[in-house]
């Protein structure tokens, strides 16, 4: 313990540090005992430890540090330890910063600096800092640096603080200029772009629109909008396009979003077309505020499309002449087939040959007529222009009435089955057209088991979800073979006329389309379905009739024609063709008619003005001249009412609509059966 001695003045008072100074023991000190201190230290260390700034003195060779109690905070754990050391051991990690600036003030050169950053190690770790400070020298009575004094305050904070804000202004600024030029990019595409881009708030006022749009309305209205103008008012002299845009717009303003192609402009001059899209627009909170609208010019796309579209027809319209030139190759290939049966025929025939050959030559020409007229039947029906007569038809029974038809079509290597569910619904078709669709239908599928297999019709009903009822009822009809198949590249062609995989003369590729043509008159769908080597199956979705089948008698029991008739009448007959007329003439021979021929429709009614006894009139549509075998029947029907008339045709778009109608039709060629049974018919 040391003798509690009188302190000297200078330390008296002095805070804490100046209690410990009292207390000190200096004996390790550079400095030595304050008592032997010169009286320059005394001053100095005795005016520090009287203020509240932070000071420090280093004096002597050594620089021994002495502080006061403010800057005993700045030296945080090197206090109190660092009372009395040397200043190099205090603050040995910085010394390199602030050495070169106390050995200018122990040469006598104050120095003030101000934020000096200064790593230091106070607190145990490595700290960045700032400092601001002076530091000046101290002179004894003889003039002489003997030490310095310095007067400093950390600024650490401050920097930091000011360091922080510039980050977040510089942060900040950058934010902001990204946002600005996000919308002046949006600003400048909106602007630039050639579509219209208008938008409004709730009480039709533009909050904005681009150059594009207001060149367009001025363009159309004659006046140019700007920001703020109301549309409404702008058009209050053009009531007219006043209303229009009011609909438009008022439907938007209401919240609905939607598109609109519509035509606007001069019609005489340039005539455009505009997509227009309406959406609504929000507010931040989700309130509606008002609409914008996008509009495009969609002219060119639409031209675009149209001549898309023309290519397409073209393109349609070159299949269809190259299905044409199959047609030669096929079609007329059949018919000179059919015509060589019939020179060939004719020849033997004007030949004195026996009875038995005759027979077979007679056979064999018959056979060539029911092919020829089936072909030509195919060809009608595809082209649409044979009249078909759609009745009610129960289809069990129909089909039931075909078997032994059908079943003469297949070959004995084939098992034949219908499967007909009870209580199948009526349909509308046309019954000739359905039985020729199921012959073609079981001639593909046997020719598809060259080795024999399976083919079974079923039938049976169902009811779909429809467009505009909401039942759609049909009677499925499916006709199955287990077959060869077919790969898809043949199944997309099938339906296409005169498309076939068949040897020349075995095939003419009309069967799917005449089948597919039967089934669209009849208002019903038709499906193929194919799989390589396991076999086909065609589905006709054929709607049901509401109507009550008809009974499919009479037509079959109007009976055979008479081989010896009894004379049955007077036929006038209307036939410009003299090798037809010729023909017909023997035909109507044969069943007991007694025959006037008029070459011409004038002639007929010329025949019919002698007052000849005429009970029937058959006569052709197609005629060279003036009038048509139609009109001829209507002239007739008006001056003799109750005279019956026939007509017939080869083909006739016109006969399928009134003529058919009106007047009993006669389809070329016709058998003497077929004769008969329109002319007993027609008097009956
Ligand atoms: N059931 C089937 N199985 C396999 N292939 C079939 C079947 N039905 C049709 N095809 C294929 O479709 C093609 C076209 O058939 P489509 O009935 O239209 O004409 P075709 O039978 O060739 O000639 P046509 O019927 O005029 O005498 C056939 O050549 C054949 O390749
Ligand atoms: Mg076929």
């Amino acid at each position: 313990m040391k003798p509690s001695v009188a302190h000297p003045h200078f330390l008296q008072g002095g805070g804490k540090v100046g209690a410990l100074m009292r207390a000190h023991d200096w004996s390790d000190s550079p400095l030595g005992p304050p008592e032997q201190w010169p009286q320059a230290l005394r001053t100095v260390v005795g005016l520090l430890l009287q203020s509240q700034f932070p000071m420090f003195v280093a004096w002597g060779e050594e620089l021994g540090f002495l502080y006061n109690d403010s800057y005993a905070e700045i030296l945080g754990a090197k206090h109190p330890r660092a009372l009395g050391r040397r200043f190099h051991d205090i603050w040995a990690e910085i010394w390199t910063d602030i050495s070169p600036l106390i050995d200018a003030a122990m040469a006598g050169k104050s120095s003030y600096r101000e934020d000096l950053p200064l790593v230091m190690n106070r607190k145990g770790y490595d700290e960045q800092t700032w400092f601001t400070f002076s530091y000046s020298p101290i002179r004894c009575d003889d003039g002489k640096v003997a030490g310095m004094f310095c007067a400093v305050s950390e600024t650490t904070r401050r920097v930091l603080a000011e360091r922080g804000q510039r980050e977040l202004n510089e942060t900040l600024e950058r934010r902001v200029n990204a946002a600005l030029a996000e919308r002046k990019l949006l600003a400048d595409i909106v602007e630039g772009t050639n579509a219209f881009v208008q938008v409004a708030d709730l009480e039709y006022r533009w909050l904005a629109i681009n150059r594009a749009a207001a060149d367009e309305f001025e363009r159309i209205f004659g006046i140019r909008p700007r920001v703020g103008d109301n549309m409404l008012e702008l058009l209050a002299s053009q009531p007219e396009h006043q209303a229009a845009v009011k609909a438009v717009w008022a439907r938007a303003l209401a919240g609905e979003e939607f598109v609109e192609i519509a035509e606007f402009g001069d019609p005489a001059r340039d005539r455009r077309f505009y997509e227009m899209r309406y959406n609504a627009l929000r507010d931040r909170a989700g309130q509606r505020i008002g609409a914008y609208q996008f509009v495009y010019d969609v002219t060119e796309r639409l031209h675009d499309q149209e001549r898309l579209r023309r290519a397409q027809e073209a393109l349609r319209q070159s299949q269809k002449m190259e299905s044409l030139g199959q047609l030669t190759g096929g079609v007329a290939h059949d018919f000179n087939n059919l015509l060589a049966v019939f020179a060939n025929g004719l020849q033997l025939l004007e030949r004195d040959v026996p009875a038995e050959q005759r027979e077979r030559v007679y056979a064999s020409m018959r056979r060539a007529v029911a092919r020829g007229s089936g072909l030509t039947h195919q060809l009608l029906s595809f082209s649409r222009r044979r009249p078909i007569n759609p009745e009610a038809i129960d289809l069990a029974a129909c089909l039931d009435g075909m078997r032994a038809l059908l079943t003469q079509s297949l070959r004995g290597d084939i098992q034949f089955r219908m499967e007909l569910k009870d209580g199948l619904w009526p349909v509308e078709i046309d019954v000739g057209e359905f039985e020729l669709a199921m012959l073609n239908l079981c001639v593909n599928a046997r020719d598809s088991m060259a080795t024999g297999g399976a083919l079974t019709i079923s039938a049976e009903n169902v009811s779909e979800p429809g467009e505009q009822r909401l039942l759609d009822d049909f009677v499925r009809l499916s006709v199955q073979d287990s077959g060869c198949g077919m790969p898809p590249e043949i199944l997309a062609r099938v339906f296409e006329p005169f498309f076939t995989t068949k040897d020349v003369g075995k095939g003419s590729g009309l069967g799917l389309p005449q089948v597919y043509g039967f089934v669209q008159q009849s208002g019903g769908r038709l499906a193929v379905d194919s799989k390589v080597g396991e076999g086909t199956v065609l589905t006709l979705l054929l709607p049901r009739s509401l109507r009550q089948p008809v009974e499919a008698s009479d037509e079959s029991n109007a009976g055979v024609a008479p081989s010896d008739p009894p004379r049955r009448g007077h036929v006038l007959l209307v036939e410009d063709d003299p090798e037809v007329a010729a023909l017909t003439r023997e035909m109507l021979g044969e069943l007991g008619f007694a025959v006037i021929h008029a070459a011409s429709p004038a002639a007929a009614l010329g025949a019919l003005a002698n007052a000849r006894t005429v009970d029937v009139v058959l006569s052709d549509i197609m005629m060279p001249g003036g009038m048509s075998g139609l009109e001829l029947a209507r002239e007739i029907r008006r001056r003799q009412p109750g005279l019956p008339v026939v007509l017939t045709t080869g083909y006739s778009e016109a006969t399928a609509g009134a003529g058919s109608a009106e007047f009993r039709l006669l389809l070329k060629p016709y058998s003497l059966d077929g004769l008969w049974k329109a002319l007993s018919v027609q008097r009956n």
